[in-house]
């Protein structure tokens, strides 16, 4: 059964779709595992940064099935019999890419339309965590990219997750989205006490390299401090800045395989993976 992880924070732009991207990409490519990554966000970026912006658009005018049917199964009844019309999982998994040893990475990409879920939220948080148990079988890892904010597709990744995970950009304001989360997931364990959900822990993203800015170094030292009063883990390996990461999203491809991508920063990706895949038990 798939181990389910959730990337989040409540603040924007921190890097949770480019390493739902890489790490998945890593995780199918060299530990042969059976990967399902899941755009949870009506931005839907996740889904371009794997598919590439056009074949993105083709997959829209293609009607292709998202995230959106999963939510919204029982809002068109079947037009004849007016029953509930249920998603099913190969209309709505896009395979991206399979290996020989068995590895596999398929996607549950996006769409805008999923902004409609928010403003009807009733009853829906538990249609993600339902879909995914039904092909939980099928893979090793399942990744959800969160959105930025805080509303039913939150709650639906929380009762999906078995672990979950915060990039943070150090950055002035870093810490302010970081008590928000720690309270909203206080509160879903005292709510859904059946559930195991655990914090994986906070994964440094987008820092300078050398010559790491005065209020970075600060940053990092005040989100540490605060991980700690949590007892939150924080990873030892910091995904730094690369202009790689934006060129790899645009181009559709991992960072490994990403034109001109530096040694290191490769190497350094692998060191973020690795650790990423010992919190959760897959190495
Ligand atoms: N390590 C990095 N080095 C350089 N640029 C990065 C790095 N990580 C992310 N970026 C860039 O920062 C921007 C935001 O990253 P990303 O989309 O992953 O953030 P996000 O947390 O998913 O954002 P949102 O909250 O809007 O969903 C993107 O343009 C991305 O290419
Ligand atoms: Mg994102």
């Amino acid at each position: 059964m798939a181990v389910v992880v959730s990337m989040i924070n409540m603040k924007g732009g921190v890097g949770k779709s480019t390493l739902t991207f890489n790490l998945a990409w890593r995780s199918a490519w060299k530990e042969n595992l059976r990967v399902l990554a899941v755009d949870l966000d009506p931005q839907a970026n996740l889904s371009q940064y794997f598919l590439g912006a056009s074949n993105y658009l083709k997959l829209l005018d293609n009607n292709h099935k998202t995230v959106v049917e999963i939510f919204e199964q029982f809002s068109s009844p079947n037009s004849t019999t007016g029953a509930p019309t249920l998603v099913k999982p190969s209309e709505v998994i896009r395979g991206l890419r399979k290996w020989n040893d068995g590895s596999l990475l398929d996607l549950v990409p996006s769409r805008l339309e999923l902004s409609w879920t928010l403003k009807n939220p009733t009853e829906k948080s538990q249609l993600l965590p339902q879909f995914l148990a039904k092909v939980q079988g099928n893979y090793d890892l399942i990744l959800i990219d969160c959105a930025p904010t805080e509303s039913i597709l939150t709650l639906s990744a929380y009762r999906s997750s078995r672990f979950v995970f915060v990039p943070v950009r150090p950055e002035f304001l870093a810490t302010i989205g970081l008590p928000l989360l720690a309270r909203s997931l206080d509160e879903f364990r005292l709510m859904h006490q059946d559930q195991e959900i655990q914090m994986g822990g906070i994964i440094f993203n987008d820092m300078r390299r050398t010559g790491t800015p005065p209020e970075q170094r600060q940053s990092k030292k005040d989100v540490t401090a605060l991980a700690k009063t949590h007892s939150w883990h924080v990873f030892k390996s910091v995904a730094h800045h690369s202009d790689s990461y934006p060129t790899g999203s645009r181009e559709g491809t991992p960072i490994f395989h990403t034109s001109y991508a530096r040694d290191y920063v490769i190497g350094e990706f692998h060191k973020v993976a690795d650790e990423f895949l010992v919190k959760i038990g897959l190495k």
